[in-house]
């Protein structure tokens, strides 16, 4: 391949060396975080590798990152064109699509504000203090009747299966005013299927980089083209229903409010960058897609974590019952008074890195880091799990020790510590959703270890091993809740 004179004064990117053709998609393997995390220990928080002939900055270590991403911000704020993101959004998506600047930064400011009008600004309902509280807490409860009434009938329950569903009506409560029942066929056809999504949208999908793999049949990314087909027309079917209901007296949702920002633009002529009715409406598709996929994902995980951890789990009922009591659902403003809770959730972040890397970047302009030249239109990894796992930022970074995050006398979060945790992506292009995610997880947590008691199914051991994607999974298992009651305390 041919690279670009290096700038006199920067040093040519470290890396292995490449096979041709295939790169060295060899040494990445089928783990990349951890491959990635090795190779960075032998060639620094910035060096290159090939995948196929495409050269892949990857980046590590959280000084590195915050050079990059805060400080050089603009210049790393790009995303690839990959093959697979063609396919996301009808490649019409904003976390995806290797929109612009100025378009990408028009519908980033869309979806912000869209989220907040419907999710966190204070409600309607004055039993609650805004909409996300609403959901959750009545998703949560329905959750435990839900997990109860299974354990009734099978004597065991598989965690995604049912955490996935009250996760994406929370979500489908904000984008399209609607929720769906525990067992319904389309919904739960669409949100079984993240698995397949994840593994092949994941950072280093060898098929993104080394185009005749595209032509081999491959049943996962038929399945990718397939997933994101039912995505797309489930969520287009919701949206021309609102397109015949919209009434711009009464927006009533996150859909509708985009649809009426596609009015209210064709009055605002000053406008600066045009964007098309679909880039607008379509905005709504990646809200969806993100709301659900990466909460299930981090619960269903905490469950796995409170059956491999017993005595957290009594600690953090414990913890409730003191500060909550048993007799009231928990609610956000409760969550300063449940700093063993917020431990846990960020040793959850911090131990499983269930986002290893953020979507994959790309520079935006020539740029340099450290000294060594980065040309225009590189591809970027951003490695969250090194940060998450580096000894030099973790005392023994394997052990799973929520305590790591509390003062020294157990009462008190250490917000410093908290602040390393790399989950959510930093600068420009850092998740939209990190103030719902974290709530949505604190609360759908809050509810059910007030309520449950779970526990492994004897003789079924539970594999902690996670399976590389976007989006890491544990593979599909079954567990055990008993209802907590005032009789049964330990
Ligand atoms: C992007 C994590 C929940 C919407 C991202 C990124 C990460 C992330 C790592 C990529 C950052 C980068 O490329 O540098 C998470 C986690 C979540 C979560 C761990 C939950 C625990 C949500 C929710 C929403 C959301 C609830 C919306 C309802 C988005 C969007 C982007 C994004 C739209 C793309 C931003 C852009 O490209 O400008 N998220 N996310 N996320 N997230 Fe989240």
């Amino acid at each position: 391949y041919m690279h670009k004179d290096i700038p006199e004064g920067l040093k040519q990117l470290p890396g292995p060396k490449p096979l041709p053709i295939i790169g060295n998609v060899l040494e990445v393997g089928n783990n990349p975080h951890l491959s990635l995390t090795a190779m960075s220990e032998r060639y620094g928080s910035v060096y290159q590798i090939q995948i196929g002939m495409r050269p892949v900055v990857v980046l590590s270590g959280i000084e590195t990152l915050r050079q990059a991403l805060i400080k050089q911000g603009e210049d790393f704020a790009g995303r690839p064109d990959l093959y697979s993101f063609k396919f996301i959004n009808d490649g019409k998506s904003l976390a995806f699509s290797p929109d612009k600047a100025g378009v990408w930064r028009a519908r980033r400011k869309l979806a912000l504000s869209a989220l907040r009008t419907f999710s966190t600004l204070e409600g309607t309902c004055p039993e609650y203090a805004c909409a996300l509280e609403e959901h959750v807490c009545k998703e949560g409860e329905y959750l435990v009747k839900q997990l109860s009434s299974v354990m009734d009938a099978d004597g065991s329950f598989d965690p995604f299966r049912h955490i996935v569903v009250s996760v994406a009506n929370v979500i489908c409560g904000m984008c399209f005013g609607r929720r769906y029942g525990h067992d319904d066929k389309e919904l739960l056809g669409l949100v079984n299927m993240s698995d397949e999504f994840g593994q092949v949208a994941g950072s280093g999908n060898p098929a993104d980089f080394i185009p005749f793999l595209r032509y081999l049949p491959s049943s996962t990314i038929t399945k990718f083209m397939d997933i994101n087909k039912r995505f797309n027309t489930f969520v287009q079917r919701i949206v021309n229903e609102h397109y015949d209901s919209y009434d711009k007296n009464n927006i009533r949702d996150i859909t509708d409010s985009l649809i009426d920002h596609c009015e209210d633009r064709k009055l605002d002529e000053n406008s600066n960058v045009q964007l098309s009715d679909e880039k607008i409406v379509s905005i709504v598709n990646d809200l969806f897609g993100a709301g659900f996929d990466t909460i299930s994902t981090a619960l269903s995980w905490s469950l796995l974590y409170l059956v491999a951890y017993p005595d957290i789990q009594d600690r953090l009922h414990q913890e409730l019952k003191e500060k909550v009591g048993l007799n009231r659902t928990p609610r956000l403003s409760d969550k300063p008074n449940l700093p063993r809770l917020e431990a846990f959730i960020l040793e959850l972040f911090r131990h499983s890195s269930f986002l290893p890397f953020t979507i994959p970047h790309c520079t935006t302009k020539d740029t340099s880091l450290s000294g060594y030249f980065i040309p225009k239109d590189t591809c970027v990894f951003i490695n969250q799990w090194q940060v998450n796992h580096d000894p030099e930022l973790w005392k023994d970074p394997s052990t799973f020790n929520p305590d790591r995050f509390l003062t020294s006398d157990g009462s008190d979060l250490n917000k410093l510590e908290g602040e390393k945790v790399m989950t959510f992506g930093i600068g420009k292009r850092r998740c939209i959703g990190e103030v719902i995610g974290r709530n949505e997880v604190y609360l759908f947590l809050a509810i059910l270890l007030q309520r449950l008691h779970f526990q492994k199914k004897p003789g079924h051991a539970v594999d902690m091993t996670p399976e590389y994607g976007l989006t890491m999974k544990h593979k599909r298992c079954q567990l055990k809740a008993s209802l907590r009651t005032w009789g049964q305390e330990e």
